[in-house]
């Protein structure tokens, strides 16, 4: 969820709607503001998008204020209606609230609360928590008293943010698990689920710590622990500027994101090697020694960034010779896996904030493992909680479905491949700069699949009312397989199935019936009889009548005879050719979902970041 909270000269209102506007991404099945009003609340909340928020405020205007509080969400508990939109009041009406995350323990203090003879008009967890919060200050205790109180009470995952009527001069909020930075103005002070929501305004910011409770006024900020201690926030400058996170002419982020791929790798490349050549990391807290000493990797990671992990385990045992898993974060923690101070494990999460992701390396540091992050998001929570991270550069992605977040991931994926391949010198220094170099060509191979993707637009256009679409690859063209079905599900909403070319036969062959589209990734010839294996297997589905979709190296004619559509891919290494053929199958779902009207940077029922388990 977004949320934001602003106190000082300004009208809190327009601040906290551009605010939420501007986080609209992180969550927007409704969306709701609440402002102090001569020593009352007044509140507004829709279901829907901050557009029926706005037409609602218009219809309606509230009186003017200069402290509020805004919320926009992704539905856990309740569905996403009017009554269940944030922000939440108290009993009396005399406190607001908003949140993200889970609280667990919800329905024991609901009844509790229900037995007192409080009465809750929601079916939200959060309401709960502007119950007790509203008892505190009606028994006397300030703002942020009551916060800390509150949040000793509470069990799960959130950020809170509240203001109480009969003090207008403070909004307060309180963060676990979940996402909180303070914008910090002349006079002025936000508060805000992420950096966005107030970089028009201030581009100085403090990153809250886990269990923190931070209470701004017009003249400053003050943060402590949850039992009043006095505590640290750390202080940055945000430098992504607002333009960056605008659409560049393009219909959707997504599209301009998927064109911003050349760009992003490029600058995730930069500044790796030292003086001497050698690669170099972010910020490693491990030790060459300790990595020298790893005997088994495992990557984490969910959704798109899972993808990512399988290319990556191909990189890792081909250059490193460690055993490398790959697993569902979700899954990990709950298998009770066997994890050493031997073990790495690599979280790979784009808005660094997954909370299925950040529960499996917390899980993994529990046990000694070591967990190295590779993240989109500086300062978010997994690198903060990870002994090592690789930042992609890919600079703010909004469109829902990752694109250059993947992108980026790969490269990432393959530095930590590389590296660990020079600390434990199971690779000639040769070797790794020539694939380095190699790395430093992808811009312009993924340019020239850019400019030559026509093609694409045109098969969206033929296979729009497919109703079911199979992808097929092997070695690292099984991933992008599965990458190519996910992007058609989320975007299209068509049912859409990636495999293995090899299992083809063990079962997913029943499903193939006349003029199924089939697309089919080809490995670069040559590489041992991988490519070979791969052209049976188009062979196999085309004799049952699909509709074969090949992406195929520029110069393989070997394929022409059992492609419908033929897309030509750049010439790059075997394991470096996932960055060029993702970039077909991204493009084809944007397009098809443009072409059937969907909102292609918003699909429905998904969220940028899911920050509950
Ligand atoms: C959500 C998004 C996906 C993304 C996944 C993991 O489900 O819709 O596009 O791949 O989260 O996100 P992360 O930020 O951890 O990479």
């Amino acid at each position: 969820c977004g949320i934001v909270g602003y106190v000082g000269p300004q009208q809190a209102e327009d601040i906290v709607v551009n605010g939420l506007r501007r986080l609209e991404y992180r969550g927007y099945d409704s969306a709701g503001v609440a402002l102090v009003v001569d020593g009352k609340l007044v509140s507004e909340k829709r279901a829907g998008k901050i557009a029926n928020l706005d037409k609602a405020l218009a219809d309606h205007p509230l009186p003017e204020s200069t402290t509020g509080i805004g919320h926009t969400r992704w539905a856990t508990h309740g569905p996403p209606t009017d009554r269940n939109a944030h922000p939440h009041l108290g009993q009396q009406n005399r406190v607001a609230l908003v949140h993200n995350g889970i609280i667990e323990n919800f329905a024991q203090l609901r009844t509790e609360l229900e037995n007192a003879g409080h009465e809750l008009r929601s079916d939200t967890d959060t309401e709960v928590a502007a119950h007790l919060l509203e008892a505190e200050v009606s028994a006397g205790a300030d703002l942020t008293t009551a916060m800390q109180h509150v949040c000793n009470r509470l069990e799960g995952a959130f950020t809170l943010v509240a203001v109480d009527a009969h003090d207008a001069d403070r909004v307060v909020a309180a963060r676990r698990n979940s996402p909180l930075v303070v914008g910090l103005g002349e006079g002025e002070n936000f508060l805000a689920s992420d950096v966005a929501a107030f970089i028009e305004h201030t581009r100085e910011a403090l990153e809250l710590g886990q269990d923190q409770v931070v209470t701004i006024t017009r003249e400053g900020v003050e943060v402590t622990d949850f039992h009043g201690k006095p505590a640290e926030a750390k202080p940055y400058h945000v430098d992504w500027d607002l333009s960056a996170a605008e659409k560049d002419g393009y219909d959707w982020f997504m599209r301009k994101e998927i064109h911003e791929q050349p760009r992003a790798i490029a600058d995730s490349m930069l500044g790796r090697r030292d003086a001497s050549g050698a690669l170099q990391l972010d910020e490693i807290r491990i030790s060459e020694g300790e990595l020298r000493d790893v005997d088994k990797i495992i990557v984490v990671a969910c959704g798109t960034a899972f993808y990512a992990g399988l290319v990556a385990k191909y990189a890792i045992e081909h250059w490193t010779r460690i055993p490398c898993e790959v697993e569902l974060a979700h899954e990990f923690r709950y298998r009770d896996p066997i994890l050493t101070r031997d073990t790495l494990v690599v979280a790979i999460s784009q808005s660094g904030e997954t909370a299925d992701t950040l529960m499996a390396i917390r899980h993994a540091r529990e046990q000694r493992a070591k967990v190295l992050a590779i993240c989109n998001t500086n300062g978010s929570t997994i690198p903060r909680e990870s002994d090592a991270v690789i930042y992609t550069h890919a600079g703010p992605e909004i469109g829902v479905a990752s694109t250059k977040g993947f992108m980026t991931q790969l490269v990432a994926c393959y530095l930590l491949a590389l590296y660990l391949a020079q600390v434990r010198g199971t690779r000639y220094g040769d070797e790794i700069s020539s694939v380095v170099r190699e790395l430093e060509k992808m811009p312009e191979h993924v340019q020239r699949v850019l400019d030559e993707s026509g093609p694409v637009h045109e098969l969206a256009a033929e296979l729009r009312d497919a109703k079911s679409v199979l992808f097929l690859g092997r070695h690292t063209g099984y991933p992008i397989a599965l990458e190519g079905a996910l992007k058609l599900k989320e975007l299209a909403y068509i049912h859409a199935e990636g495999f293995a070319a090899g299992e083809l036969k063990h079962g997913p062959i029943a499903l193939v019936e006349d003029q199924m589209p089939v697309f089919c990734v080809i490995p670069p010839q040559g590489r041992d009889f991988l490519h070979d294996k791969m052209v049976s297997g188009i062979q196999e589905v085309r004799a049952r009548g699909a509709r074969t979709i090949v992406l195929a190296e520029e110069d393989d004619d070997s394929v022409a005879p059992y492609a419908d559509v033929l897309i030509r891919l750049p010439k790059v290494p075997t394991l470096l050719q996932p960055m060029v053929a993702v970039v077909p199958f991204q493009l084809f779902a944007c397009e098809l979902a443009t072409q059937k009207g969907h909102d292609v940077d918003q699909p429905r029922n998904l969220a940028k970041s899911v920050t509950v388990e």
